[in-house]
């Protein structure tokens, strides 16, 4: 039986004692899928400590346990709504000291604190569990704990930055706030993160002995366990130095000095690690002010609570009407084959994967399961797990195994005639209810469903490879399809744990429209005579993840311009693939999947850009600088951007831009495409572009969209 002290119906959290005196702080936001520590929880968290420190007084009080109410989630973080809207270093400063200021009193309560922690733990969360005197952690594997704010452009403020290398040593504090990744309980108990790990299924009674054991004294506050080599390192301040040293060279190899929070992190743990408490938590706090309102946060933050927004862009109603997708066929056991086949298996649905080749069957079999094995290696499951996962997955050759799925995704060869044929067999083969979707390219999927029965229930699914790195999925909504088969299609990539944001049945749907004219522009800057490394260098310089030419290696000469012939012929001559390209598929290069593309690969690495290349290229010719090799390249992509929001590809500039970032690894730091073009200034995206196509042809004549806007000195998106 427990007593409940204080518990207004709507909190957030409240606390219960039982018949023992063990207080239990519970968190669980009602309205609210995950709990997270937004000011108002915050100011109750303060009110409750108070209420707890007059009980301890009164020796109502042995111990207290930090809990979630909800099923298998503790705490996620902060609420990332409230980062955004911080309008100064100071508000930020203040707003982070306040949190410390409440965790250090949690921390000060006279009775012993354990959180136990079953489910995702993440940032604020961490920092309150590091504010107990322990921590039990379940062997679930949703239990993760980390300090992800780096990845929001922020370093910990809530005392993660003090309390965590304090907790498990520098050199783990660094990895986990320096890479944002959260561990499982197994291994942050190695580490020293937790005291103990019990079983998810059986956690009450195990927890409960902890609490007991640590009220009898019998359980000591764990210490960072360090061995030798790591003291002296650790421990002394050369060896401390060399260590700072070793994380910043790191660190800026990683950010290549686009991304300030590692490193300013890095400079936190530095200046405080031999600092009183006062001083420390002083430190961070001014960190996380400076970091909080700097460009680089807000762009990190937009995109987080844009990927958010994207997730309910179809709206809860229909949502929920959804059939939800418990099997899945895959049709083509290709590049994408395989890895849609392993995502639908690691979220785990049952899975068919379908071809018509034994060979490639067994290909794409092997495929899936090295990409299982590897997220066992990158610690997103764990053995056991993988196991049954595999065996999820089960191959074919005939459509008798397919009959009895929910939802079949096509991924055959690029040819209309044959998606056509292949949407009608599995029509045949499946259920009334079946949901049908292709993962085309470039072909229309009003025309791949033409020959259906029930054209309504065929949709487009369009993943981007690698699927197993890539977030997004394009949604493809042809004229014809019905709500029914939308809603499912889109909730199965939401469980898939993708994000999915909804386009029209236009040629190139959304990402690949965007990125046609910046491909293109690539190949008339070679045919110019531009080194193919000198392009590559300009646009890693502003922060793409890979420069072009070695974008149209990855992505393969033949592909771009059979997509970019689609585009042309269905938009407009402006998307046309390069001519160049015609001429290096001539000569048999591919791109990487051949070894010959702009750049040499040995053994399936690359060696750098192909010398043998310079004959088929005009000789160099007096260069453009980087900028203006990026306004060649970036512009056009904005231009057709606005092309696509006019003609509404998409919903918003908003869905567009977080499209881009999680399609083609557009710089996040950015925020986007469109509010990138923002902070240049409309009016000057438009000047560029007027001289571009008075020196190079019409193609970069300004879109009517981005003319208005320019001319109203409007912008694409709303300043957050
Ligand atoms: P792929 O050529 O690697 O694989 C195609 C597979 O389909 C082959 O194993 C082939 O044997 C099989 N196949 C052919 N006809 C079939 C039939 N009637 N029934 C069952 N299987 C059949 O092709 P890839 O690259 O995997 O592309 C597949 C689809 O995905 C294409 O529509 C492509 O445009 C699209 N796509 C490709 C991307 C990429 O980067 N490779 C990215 C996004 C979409």
């Amino acid at each position: 039986m427990t007593s409940s002290p204080s518990r207004p119906t709507d909190s957030p959290l409240r606390l219960e004692i039982d018949l023992d005196g063990i207080g239990s702080l519970v968190f669980e936001r009602a309205e609210a899928s995950v709990n997270t520590l937004s000011s108002g929880v915050l100011r109750r968290l303060d009110e409750l400590l108070g209420e707890l420190e007059s009980r301890i007084a009164n020796g109502q009080l042995t111990a207290l346990v930090v809990r979630s109410g909800k099923e298998a989630s503790f705490i996620a973080g902060a609420d990332v709504r409230e980062i955004a809207d911080v309008r100064d270093a100071e508000e930020g400063r203040a707003a982070s000291a306040a949190g410390q200021r409440i965790f250090r009193r949690l921390e000060r309560l006279r009775v012993p604190t354990v959180a136990f922690i079953d489910g995702t733990c993440l940032g604020g969360g961490t920092e309150l569990a590091l504010h107990c005197d322990f921590r039990v952690a379940t062997d679930r594997s949703a239990t993760r704990i980390g300090l992800p704010e780096v990845r929001l452009g922020i370093v910990p403020g809530f005392g993660g930055c003090v309390k965590l290398p304090r907790t498990v040593g520098l050199q783990r504090a660094l990895e986990m706030i320096l890479s944002g990744r959260p561990v499982p309980g197994a291994r942050a108990a190695r580490i020293g993160l937790v005291d103990r790990v019990v079983p998810a299924h059986a956690a009450e009674r195990p927890l409960a002995e902890f609490v007991a054991d640590v009220i009898a004294g019998r359980v000591d506050p764990a210490e960072p366990r360090l061995g030798l080599r790591d003291r002296l390192l650790e421990r002394t301040a050369p060896g401390r130095k060399l260590l700072f040293a070793l994380s910043r060279r790191r660190v800026a190899g990683e950010t290549k000095g686009f991304y300030p929070a590692p490193g300013r992190a890095i400079d936190v743990l530095e200046a405080t690690a031999g600092a009183s408490l006062d001083e420390a938590y002083a430190e961070e706090a001014r960190a996380l002010g400076e970091l909080v309102t700097g460009e680089v946060s807000r762009s990190l933050v937009r995109v987080f609570l844009l990927s958010q927004a994207a997730k309910k862009e179809l709206p809860a109603e229909q949502l929920e009407a959804a059939d939800r997708v418990e099997s899945v066929a895959v049709i083509g056991a290709g590049v994408m084959g395989g890895e849609i086949a392993e995502l639908a298996a690691a979220a785990d649905r049952t899975t068919v994967l379908k071809d018509i080749d034994q060979e490639a069957l067994d290909a794409g079999l092997r495929h899936a399961a090295a990409l299982l094995d590897k997220a066992v290696r990158a610690r997103v499951f764990n053995e056991e797990e993988r196991g049954l996962k595999l065996a999820r997955i089960s191959g074919t050759l005939s459509y008798d195994e397919v009959a009895g799925c929910d939802l079949a995704v096509e991924a055959v060869v690029e040819r209309l005639p044959v998606k056509q044929q292949v949407f009608r067999e599995l029509e045949s083969a499946m259920g009334p209810d079946a949901v049908l979707a292709s993962n085309t390219s470039a072909l229309s999927i009003a025309a791949i469903a033409a020959r259906l029965e029930r054209p309504g229930r065929a949709v487009g699914l369009h993943f981007f490879n690698p699927v197993h790195k890539m977030p997004l999925v394009e949604v493809v909504r042809a004229e014809g399809t019905d709500d029914r088969a939308l809603a499912t299609a889109f909730r199965f990539v939401l469980d898939t744990g993708k994000t999915p944001v909804i386009v029209a049945d236009r040629p190139g749907f959304l990402v690949n429209r965007v990125l046609a004219p910046y491909l293109g522009e690539t190949g008339r800057l070679l045919e110019e005579g531009v080194p193919v490394e000198t392009i590559d260098a300009a646009l890693r310089a502003f922060g793409m993840p890979m420069g072009p030419c070695r974008l149209l290696d990855e992505v393969g000469f033949d592909v771009a311009v059979h997509a970019g012939r689609e585009m042309a012929e269905g938009i407009g001559e402006r998307l046309a693939p390069s001519s160049l390209l015609d001429r290096l598929i001539e000569e048999g290069r591919l791109g990487r999947k051949n070894g010959r593309g702009f750049y040499r690969y040995e053994d399936g690495r690359s060696r750098g850009a192909d010398p043998a290349l310079t004959g088929m290229l005009p000789p160099a010719g007096p260069e453009p600088d980087a900028e203006e090799i990026r306004r060649r390249c970036l512009l056009p992509m904005v231009n057709e951007a606005a092309r696509a929001l006019d003609e509404e590809v998409v919903a918003s500039a908003d869905m567009l831009d977080l499209a881009m970032i999680f399609g083609t690894g557009f710089p996040p730091f950015r925020g986007g495409l469109l509010r990138w073009a923002d902070t240049v200034g409309l009016a000057r995206v438009c000047d560029d572009l007027v001289r571009l196509a008075e020196a190079h042809g019409d193609r970069f004549a300004p879109a009517p969209l981005l003319e208005r806007l320019a001319g109203r000195n409007g912008t694409f998106t709303h300043p957050s």
